[in-house]
């Protein structure tokens, strides 16, 4: 079949590794793709957020299964414009996508659905909801309602600078996204992603992941979209997982297909595990980036079949088959990164690295330049490895790290340390 997989990160560069090893798939093209992705499958130009646009190449070029990688052209309604055009595709309606694009409509889906997550308030004005936090205890979490690329979420150590954080929202620090704020009591814990395929009715969990969003050793330092991953999470033990599902991702879908928006894609649960229980902190509608690229890494060729299941509603008729195994993935950033960085460096030794069904390097945000691979993003490079334990998969991983030759980036040296630890 011909499959075409929008987006054009470490995510997407995973994805097309393991769907490229499954015989159904004959011609593959990513769009926009990246140097690494370029490697493994055709690359192509065009919005993939529009559409009208996306529609177009897909009955040009004979499109059969359309994979969406990132939450804009979910959020954009790209999965509905297929869809109506009868095209299989793998991803949310823009509905349904709502679950990740609105915290206070997640919220209101947790309340119908009585699933456990923080205590709330939702707020469409700034007097409101200082009012409401000074009845509160503190830390409290500001969240601004919609997409800010993960850096909406304020947990306030005061009450002062929870009324900060208020009033920043209000005044539009966050653009559209803090038009409206959700306040949430203060969850404490330890956090682990769960992976769901979802076809509208049934769920299929498909791994565990936990990632490393501070920059720097030992969880310090800003936040990033994610500096590492390794899979699976050992505090998401089998009775927790099943409980999660029990309480509160089964009951999710069964308020989506209630409300006439069914869910239909993978459904990333960020969970806040106490005492052998978890809480839902948010939902994501696409798999994570970097805790993609480790699952994948664990999968490999069966996904293909595990996401056309989803989309064709045929759950109940697949099983992911686990190796006891472990993943991680150690992200390469540019200098500088999350704040400002360089972009066009040159990545040496990449060539000299194995590349297998143990050891493999997505490229995260490259690009080509006279024949040699350069920096062209803020995380670069995903150096992804698997073990039979999660020592193993580390330190194949960093022995990878240490062959590349690459002055202008880095990494952080402890990836997985919560689970070894
Ligand atoms: P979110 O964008 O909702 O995932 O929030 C980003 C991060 O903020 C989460 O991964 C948590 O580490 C933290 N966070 C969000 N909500 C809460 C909460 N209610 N309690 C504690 N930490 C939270
Ligand atoms: N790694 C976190 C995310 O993809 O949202």
């Amino acid at each position: 079949m011909n499959i075409l997989i929008l987006g054009g990160g470490g995510r997407e560069h995973s994805l097309a590794w393991a769907i490229l090893q499954n015989p159904k798939s004959d011609r593959l093209i990513v769009a926009p793709g990246n140097a690494g992705i370029a490697q493994i499958a055709e690359c192509a130009d065009f919005d993939i957020n529009d559409g009208a646009q996306v529609v177009g190449f897909v009955v040009e070029n004979a499109i059969d299964f359309v994979v969406i990688g990132p939450e804009a052209p979910l959020a954009a309604g790209v999965a509905d414009r297929l869809r109506d055009s009868g095209v299989l595709v793998f991803g949310p309606s823009k509905a349904a996508a709502e679950l990740e694009a609105s915290k206070a409509f997640t919220k209101a889906i947790c309340d119908a659905a009585s699933a456990p997550t923080a205590a709330y308030g939702h707020f469409t004005d700034a007097e409101a909801a200082k009012e409401y936090v000074r009845r509160q205890d503190v830390p409290i979490v500001v969240k601004a309602d919609g997409l800010a690329a993960g850096k909406g979420v304020i947990i306030a150590d005061t009450l002062a600078e929870a009324e900060a954080a208020i009033d920043d929202m209000f005044d539009g620090s966050f653009g559209a996204a803090g038009a409206e704020v959700v306040i949430e009591e203060f969850m404490t814990g330890e956090e682990a992603s769960y992976f769901i395929l979802c076809d509208g009715m049934d769920v299929l969990p498909i791994g565990t992941a936990q990632d490393h969003k501070r920059v720097g050793d030992g969880d310090t330092g800003p936040n990033t979209g994610g500096m590492g991953a390794y899979s699976p999470a050992p505090v998401l033990t089998d009775a927790i997982a099943q409980k999660a599902i029990d309480e509160i991702i089964r009951p999710t879908m069964a308020e989506m297909v209630r409300r006439g928006t069914p869910y239909q894609g993978i459904l990333y649960a960020g969970l806040m595990i106490e005492n052998g229980q978890s809480r839902l902190v948010e939902y994501n509608v696409r798999f994570g980036d970097p805790e993609c690229q480790v699952l994948m890494m664990r999968l490999g060729a069966q996904v293909l079949d595990l996401l056309l299941a989803a989309s064709k509603g045929q759950l109940a008729k697949v099983k992911p088959n686990w190796a006891d195994d472990h993943a991680v993935t150690v992200v390469l950033a540019a200098n500088g990164y999350p704040g400002n960085y360089e972009k066009g460096s040159v990545i040496g030794g990449l060539d000299a690295l194995p590349q297998d069904s143990m050891n493999m390097v997505f490229h995260a945000g490259t690009a080509t330049h006279d024949g040699l691979i350069v920096a062209n993003g803020g995380r670069v490079l995903n150096v992804t490895a698997r073990g039979d334990s999660l020592t193993e998969a580390q330190a194949r991983a960093y022995a990878m790290v240490d062959k590349i030759e690459w002055p202008e980036g880095f990494c952080r040296r402890d990836i997985g340390w919560r689970a070894l630890g």
